[in-house]
């Protein structure tokens, strides 16, 4: 097959062209400073509150409630540090689930260094978070909950409404952050209804740029700065915006739903016909992505018993085919995954998983030459394994 299949979006997506496209005309023509009072800063100010617009549209929020960052990563440590900080008089008691990605579990762990006490709560084996657990952990002193969407690593979607509603039950007003940066344009999400205070979002991973993402913080929210400079962003984020990547972002969600049906259908139709090949041609595999309604459309986690997962991922390469093992964003320190041992597999079934994870732009076709392709090097490599 000629071409490169790529099936690693779960770490980062191709930007779209369109949004390539809008990109190099910012950077050539709309290259004004937004917080500059002239012409070309107005123009630049104007491109980035259309974004601003598209993205509340898309969410169903208020415009004056979404701010842009430098990445998902900063807008998850905007989120935490910002909001532990401002409600440190209220108390020190924070609730994460224990499969938040890097960005929120390292963020928590230097918060407690600095005196907070955080409760990680357990998931099950399909990585959804144990309700019991975590309605045992909500105290009076709780100030912050944290709770992602959907799991980069194994896709699996969190009972986020249904954790608000323990905390109501529970008369606690903590803030509630989510991070939607995995869901965002492919599971149906409305902060407001469900009653998240604050919500984070990132570029790349829906065919926008990587480098931009963006914060919902509801009115009212008690937040506090962590980044210092001239109050752009209404001082939630200060450093003059990437005004190109941002129009970019907006770019890229006008694309992503103006079919969001059919865009979700697509990617469900390609990861569950890579999940049947697979089931049907190779054995001894233990699929760790939850089921339809409990699993986002486009990330399938498969444990390929008794191979190294990184072998097989190289072997996969050399067919152009891109796979990741665990998350690639914290795969520069390569750890056995913290999700999968959090979801109780064994150590040698972690240092098997691959994950797979597609987006509209693959193909049957595609997914079939993928499928042949596991096959045969799975069933190579194990009979080098078994020697
Ligand atoms: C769930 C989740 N949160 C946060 C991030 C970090 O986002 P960024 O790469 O924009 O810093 C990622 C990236 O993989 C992610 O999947």
């Amino acid at each position: 097959m000629n071409g490169e299949i790529y099936l690693d979006n779960g770490a980062t997506t191709k930007p779209y062209d369109e949004v390539v496209d809008e990109m190099i005309e910012m950077l050539n023509t709309y290259y004004g400073n937004p917080s500059s009072l002239h012409t070309k800063g107005i123009e630049a100010e104007n491109a980035i509150n259309h974004t601003r617009k598209v993205i509340a549209g898309a969410l169903e929020v208020r415009i004056d409630e979404i701010f842009f960052t430098s990445g998902g990563t900063e807008a998850n440590n905007i989120a935490v540090q910002g909001c532990a900080l401002a409600n440190r008089k209220k108390g020190n008691h924070i609730i994460v689930s224990s499969i938040e990605h890097p960005s929120i579990l390292n963020t928590y762990k230097h918060l407690e260094q600095d005196g907070y006490s955080v409760s990680y709560i357990d998931v099950d084996d399909k990585g959804i978070i144990d309700l019991n657990h975590f309605e045992r952990e909500v105290r009076k002193e709780t100030i912050l909950v944290s709770i992602m969407h959907v799991n980069n690593e194994v896709g699996s979607i969190q009972p986020i409404a249904s954790v608000k509603k323990v905390l109501q039950a529970k008369g606690c007003d903590a803030i509630y952050h989510v991070d939607a940066i995995q869901s965002f344009g492919k599971v149906y999400l409305n902060p407001k209804q469900i009653g998240i205070d604050v919500l984070t979002l990132s570029a790349h991973k829906l065919h926008g740029p990587k480098g931009v993402g963006a914060i919902y913080v509801k009115k009212g929210t008690h937040i506090r700065p962590i980044i210092f400079g001239g109050s752009q962003e209404l001082d939630i984020r200060s450093g003059t915006e990437n005004v190109a990547g941002i129009v970019g972002f907006g770019k890229a969600v006008e694309i992503t739903f103006r079919n969001f049906e059919q865009n979700i259908c697509k990617m469900r139709s390609l990861r569950d016909m890579l999940k049947k090949g697979i089931i049907q041609e190779i054995e001894d595999i233990i699929i760790h992505s939850a089921h339809d309604e409990e699993s986002a459309p486009h990330i399938l986690n498969i444990s390929f018993v008794g191979i190294k997962a990184e072998v097989l991922l190289h072997a996969l390469e050399a067919n152009n085919i891109f796979v990741s093992t665990g998350s690639a964003c914290s795969s520069n320190k390569p750890s056995p995954s913290h999700v999968l041992k959090a979801m109780k597999v064994s150590k040698v079934c972690i240092e098997g998983a691959i994950r797979f994870s597609v987006s509209t732009f693959n193909t049957p076709a595609e997914i079939t030459y993928c499928i042949e392709q596991v096959a045969a090097n799975v069933k190579q490599l194990r009979k080098y394994m078994r020697r």
